[in-house]
């Protein structure tokens, strides 16, 4: 059935790329959310593009403006009511159509509040509608109509979407849609539908793709992706020891995994994997115990802290980098020394910090507890500085060592120096000629900059 639709689809693109033959039409987009987000935007750009719209990086003279929207935390609906306030201005002097799409839309309170003060918005549709902008495109240019295109499903998966990656080296690929978990503080659930699996001959197919245009990074998607059921007890593991084989790809990121999924068999896949990074993403939230039950997450602060040593056991090499929420509510100070606690035990790599933002439709939007604004800023601010100590601790160990790594570009400061990342994701800099861009090298690191390290690519191999 999901076959039929993309057909359906493919022929919508057909009538618009017709419509708009010989007109020289543009669009701009604007991508607001997290890798998925960013994904899902470079196949709206696929499809734009086999519609006849060309990229305008100048939004001032496009003619078609898309925004895919975020909701997971409040400042996203400030971006987006921002932005419609400046197209308003550009509409009112020339035909311009404007499409909003994405997790936001999923929000029935948003989409009346669009409805209400926004009317000149042509489009919305949502994360279960993605793939029908042709139609939704057709309609507005055709019926000269707006067009709401939001359904609330539990998902389905669409595979052959036309798809324009945003770089040519370093590629995302989704392998599952949807999360299950409702942790009590996300809307995420709400807006992307419960769990979905590609096949894996889907997402193995697309990789070796990949491989064969020359790309050299993967990041497997997800939200939960280490819960990903390719269906006969093919798991997370299967896969990635299967991604793990493609000729060509030198380097396996995933994200986003949970603490409570991350079972051995994953651990030994990365162990045995030298493509596999060794910086892993271990979201922690909350090192509080107490909070961590409200919040839903199902493991222990113990739990959390004995998987990290699991890991380090099989793959001593590792790093990790973790995601981290401020001020949920009823988090006392003992609650909150609790997550520093973990910060000092685990020395993580980098920290994602969020302050806690209610979101309408979740339980701890509902709890009565919630924290001031002030205490959270505080909480905020003391997290950071601990953070901010450890980087130059952790960058030393890099000093004096070999890193294998991709080259990215030139450097925006000085073009005679090229710069590329770790397999831990840290920035190195270093003097080399542009032939090198795209490929990995090896690089001596010589000193470190606390937000990059210097690196001198002529003793290494
Ligand atoms: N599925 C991923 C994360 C998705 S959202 C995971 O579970 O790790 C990315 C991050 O945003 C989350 O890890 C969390 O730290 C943060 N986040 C989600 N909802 C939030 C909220 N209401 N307020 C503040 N941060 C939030
Ligand atoms: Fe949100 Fe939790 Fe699902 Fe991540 S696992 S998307 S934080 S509900
Ligand atoms: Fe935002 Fe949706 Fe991603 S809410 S974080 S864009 S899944």
């Amino acid at each position: 059935m999901e076959a039929n639709e993309i057909q359906e689809q493919k022929e919508y693109i057909n009538k618009v790329s017709n419509l708009n033959t010989g007109k020289k039409l543009k669009y701009h987009i604007l991508t607001m959310g997290c890798q998925l987000n960013e994904n899902d935007s470079e196949k709206l750009v696929g499809m734009l593009e086999q519609m006849g719209y060309k990229e305008s990086t100048d939004a001032s003279d496009a003619d078609l403006y898309l925004i895919n929207t975020c909701c997971v935390r409040e400042n996203a609906e400030e971006k987006l009511f921002g932005k419609l306030g400046e197209l308003k201005k550009i509409k009112e002097n020339r035909n311009i159509i404007i499409a909003i799409g994405g997790c936001m839309m999923q929000e029935e309170h948003i989409t009346q509040k669009l409805k209400k003060s926004y009317p000149f918005v042509d489009i919305i549709f949502g994360t279960h509608t993605l793939h029908k902008l042709p139609e939704d495109i057709y309609t507005a240019i055709t019926k000269n109509k707006k067009v709401k295109d939001v359904i609330d499903i539990d998902g389905k998966v669409y595979e052959g979407l036309p798809i324009k990656r945003s770089n040519n080296r370093q590629a995302s690929v989704t392998i599952m849609y949807g999360c299950n978990n409702f942790c009590s503080y996300c809307i995420v659930p709400y807006v992307r539908g419960r769990e979905r699996s590609r096949k894996p001959e889907d997402i193995l197919n697309e990789i070796k793709q990949l491989a064969k245009e020359g790309y050299k990074e993967i990041t497997l998607l997800g939200q939960n992706v280490n819960s990903y059921n390719g269906g006969e007890g093919y798991k997370f593991a299967n896969l990635l020891r299967d991604v793990d084989k493609i000729e060509g790809i030198e380097i396996i990121r995933f994200v986003s995994p949970h603490p409570k999924d991350f079972t051995d068999d994953v651990i030994d896949a990365i162990a045995d994997s030298r493509k596999i990074s060794r910086l892993l993403h271990v979201p922690l939230q909350s090192g509080s115990t107490e909070v961590l039950k409200v919040m839903n997450r199902k493991y222990t602060k113990e739990q959390y802290l004995s998987l990290i040593d699991r890991i380090k056991d099989k793959i001593p090499e590792v790093v990790f980098s973790t995601d981290i929420i401020v001020g949920f509510p009823g988090e006392t100070e003992e609650d909150f020394e609790h997550t520093l606690d973990v910060v000092k035990k685990v020395n993580f790599e980098q920290i994602f910090m969020f302050i806690y933002s209610r979101r309408v439709g979740t339980v701890a939007d509902r709890m009565e507890n919630q924290i001031p604004e002030e205490i959270k800023h505080k909480r905020f601010d003391r997290l950071k500085a601990l953070y901010e100590e450890n980087i130059e601790k952790n960058n030393e160990k890099y000093v004096g060592t070999n890193q294998k790594i991709l080259v990215e570009g030139q450097s925006k400061n000085n073009e005679k120096m090229l710069t590329g990342r770790t397999d831990t994701n840290k920035v190195v800099i270093f003097e080399g000629d542009k032939e090198l861009i795209g490929t990995t090298i090896n690089i001596k690191i010589v000193s470190q900059h606390r937000w990059y390290l210097k690196g001198d690519s002529r003793d290494c191999p």
